[in-house]
């Protein structure tokens, strides 16, 4: 889950801090104490409201410390300008001249901590205990909101499940009706294009439904053992400059195999979206890159291998980070089925991995999945599927690319996907 913008950097990064204090001498001072003590802290210096509420807004802080009483600017205003920003960040009070009353009412307001400037020694101990706390309600906070978005997806899961395998059930009749008129009709007869057009549309049909199923994890799939790598390398080369000269594509794959469990047509019908969705968001370019490593997350799991696609994009909104998960929820109304990223977490979910997204509006996106390593005996040699890919991984899955048809149907697994110029989707 993405971190919010309040969120505190833990103690081993740098610290950013914000000080409303008029004297300069006593701001150094603060920070030294703070530096001394071992903590990395970048500090911005403010003595007047409409600065403090400026910094707030465009530099949020981690810990904000302030003097009581400043001309024209206080402790009780930086304290509510803070609550006024929604930013869970300490507030800690460093002042040298303040009444015991003045001081409880602060930290009756929301004040975390009360400092004197003669006993400076209290300081560093508070703010380390104060960024920890910070931090542990930050991380409930995600929590939190990771199960919210889960079960959400679950129930979401259940409902558009249940529509399209009745839906899947109804198209399957109108296939097979379809087809039996087709092989009952002579050669020439001229209802045959009609109904050729009845059996394409209603493909196309079960198609969608199929990839419904997948995020719902009520398609039936195949899980093989294969090595991500090879899946990525495969990718690549199938995409080749099908991202476009703009783009630069790279990649950094982790010493391998990195054996998972999963099934392969899904697998690269996952990197192929999420390509598509990184290119989609460079209309001038950028750098796209696939990461992998494996990684042992806590001591009483087993390892993980991780995946990265990153691009330095559009990046998200708060508001389609929330909801892209979701089937059908897309901000490309004229191309995009909104399927991309909910087949994707169905596959993941499915193969026992999780799979989350981190995003700032202009600067990128990066979607990071992490799934189980499995052991390294019998993997599945590259392209060793016995029969083509069923459902999802034998439709064409349209490309943006430079223009024009750039692979053909090749042998390789991702040869399969058909890479077209266009943002034309399914
Ligand atoms: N890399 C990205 N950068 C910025 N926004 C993204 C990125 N990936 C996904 N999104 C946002 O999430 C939404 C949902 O993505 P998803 O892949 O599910 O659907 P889509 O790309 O809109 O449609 P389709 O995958 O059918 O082409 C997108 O419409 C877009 O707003
Ligand atoms: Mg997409």
């Amino acid at each position: 889950m993405p971190a919010g913008p309040g969120s505190a950097a833990p103690m081993t990064g740098r610290i950013r801090l914000l000080i409303c204090e008029d004297s300069d001498d006593d701001a150094v001072l603060i920070v030294t104490r703070l530096r001394r003590g071992g903590l990395a802290v970048d500090y911005e210096r403010v003595q007047t409201e409409p600065d403090a509420a400026e910094a707030l807004r465009l530099r949020p802080p981690d810990i904000v410390i302030s003097d009581y009483a400043m001309p024209g600017f206080g402790a009780e205003e930086a304290l509510a300008l803070l609550r006024d920003s929604g930013l869970d960040v300490p507030f800690i009070l460093v002042s040298g001249r303040v009444g015991e009353e003045s001081a409880v009412a602060l930290m009756r307001a929301g004040a975390h901590d009360f400092i004197l400037k003669e006993d400076l020694a209290r300081l560093v101990p508070a703010v380390r205990r104060e960024l920890t706390h910070a931090r542990s309600r930050q991380q409930r906070r995600q929590l939190e909101q990771q199960l919210r978005q889960t079960e959400r997806l679950d129930s979401l899961g259940r409902l558009a499940g249940g529509i399209a395998h009745d839906f899947n059930n109804m198209l399957a009749v109108v296939l097979g009706r379809a087809d039996l008129m087709l092989a009952e009709l002579p050669a020439d007869h001229l209802l045959r294009a009609d109904l050729g057009a009845i059996r394409e549309v209603a493909e196309r049909g079960a198609a969608l439904t199929r990839r419904i199923l997948v995020f719902s994890r009520q398609e039936p799939l195949r899980p093989e053992k294969l090595d991500v790598n090879e899946v990525v390398t495969v990718t690549k080369e199938a995409l080749g400059g099908a991202v476009g000269e703009d783009v630069e594509f790279v990649t950094d794959l982790g010493q391998g195999p990195l054996p998972v469990e999963i099934d392969r047509s899904e697998l690269e019908r996952l990197l192929l979206n999420l390509v598509v969705n990184s290119r989609k968001a460079m209309p001038h370019g950028g750098r796209l890159t696939i990461t992998t490593e494996t990684a042992q997350p806590a001591a009483n799991a087993g390892p993980m291998v991780r995946l990265w696609v990153a691009d330095t994009g559009v990046g998200m909104s708060a508001s389609v980070l929330e909801h892209a998960f979701e089937p059908y929820y897309t901000t490309d109304a004229a191309a995009g089925t909104g399927l991309g990223l909910s087949s994707a977490y169905g596959v993941v979910t499915a193969a026992g991995g999780e799979i989350a997204l981190r995003s700032q509006l202009g600067v990128g996106t990066t979607v990071e999945i992490s799934l189980p390593m499995v052991d390294h005996a019998d993997l599945a040699p590259p392209g060793a599927q016995a029969e083509p890919a069923r459902g999802g991984g034998a439709e064409p899955l349209w490309l943006p690319g430079p223009g024009g048809a750039v692979t053909g149907e090749g042998p390789g697994a991702a040869g399969r996907c058909r890479v077209q110029g266009g943002f034309a989707a399914q």
